[in-house]
């Protein structure tokens, strides 16, 4: 019934009870699980957890903004060899943060342009995180814009023009937990946006939805990101599970 777009389940945060919350998923009907990276010290979790249950995850590759450093070349070199040597439905994520450091925003700038490449190259999704970085993040999309590259800016938070932006580019919206938050102004846009352009996301083990705001997330928390979506459009639960399915096997072509 529901697709958790964007989950870091494989990370430690979850060591000691990691298949209580995959059973937690699947009871709150989850049937797919998207699985992105962060840098090389995240693959080999991530690939472990998704050769566990191959039909549960689907794992992405990519560098993530945040653990951009003076030796990314090497980091992109490792992302590199594993995107040649077996398939992923996405690169991801990867994009630009401006929020933590700018120390390294040029260096983010040419890591994004890289893995887009990539994506390009292979024909697949690529998942981008956006945090104060929205124009910069814009800039890069449009110019290395083709017909084939599509994605998802994951973790929307930007406004209503925002939003028809990455719509009109072509890209899907990713809501998460944010959309519960009080006073977040998300719900707001939301509302405006057709649910066509939406996919749904738990990002945990961050940004919990209401009532488990500021605690440990996981995926089963989906169902209050789907509940507050149809309460914004006035339609079923049900039927947000379906259209924002649909919208993510479209994406990733599962
Ligand atoms: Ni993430």
């Amino acid at each position: 019934m529901f697709v958790d777009t964007h989950s870091h389940i494989y990370s430690e945060e979850f060591s000691s009870d990691r298949n209580e919350v995959i059973a937690n998923a699947l009871r709150s009907g989850v049937n797919k699980i998207i699985l992105p990276n962060i840098d090389s010290s995240s693959i080999k979790p991530l690939l472990d957890l998704a050769s566990s249950r191959p039909t549960l995850f689907i794992p992405l590759i990519g560098l993530h903004p945040t653990s951009i450093k003076e030796d990314f070349r090497k980091e992109l070199e490792i992302m590199e060899y594993w995107f040649n040597k077996r398939k992923f439905a996405g690169i991801g994520e990867i994009g630009i943060d401006l929020y933590w450091d700018k120390t390294f925003i040029n260096e983010q700038i040419e890591a994004f342009r890289i893995q887009i490449g990539w994506a390009k190259k292979a024909g697949i999704p690529i998942v981008i995180h956006v945090r104060e970085s929205f124009p910069e993040v814009l800039e890069v999309i449009r110019q290395e814009k083709e017909e084939s590259l599509q994605g998802v800016f994951h973790s929307f938070t930007g406004n209503v023009e925002q939003a028809a932006e990455v719509i009109d580019l072509g890209f899907k919206i990713g809501v998460g937990g944010i959309v519960t938050f009080k006073n977040s102004g998300l719900d707001e846009v939301v509302k405006k946006i057709s649910l066509k352009h939406i996919v749904i996301e738990t990002d945990a083990p961050w940004l919990a939805p209401v009532p488990y705001r500021g605690k440990r997330n996981e995926t089963a928390y989906i169902s209050f990101v789907a509940d507050k979506i149809a309460s914004l459009h006035g339609i079923s639960l049900e039927e947000v599970g379906k259209i924002t399915t649909q919208n993510a096997k479209q994406l990733f072509g599962f």
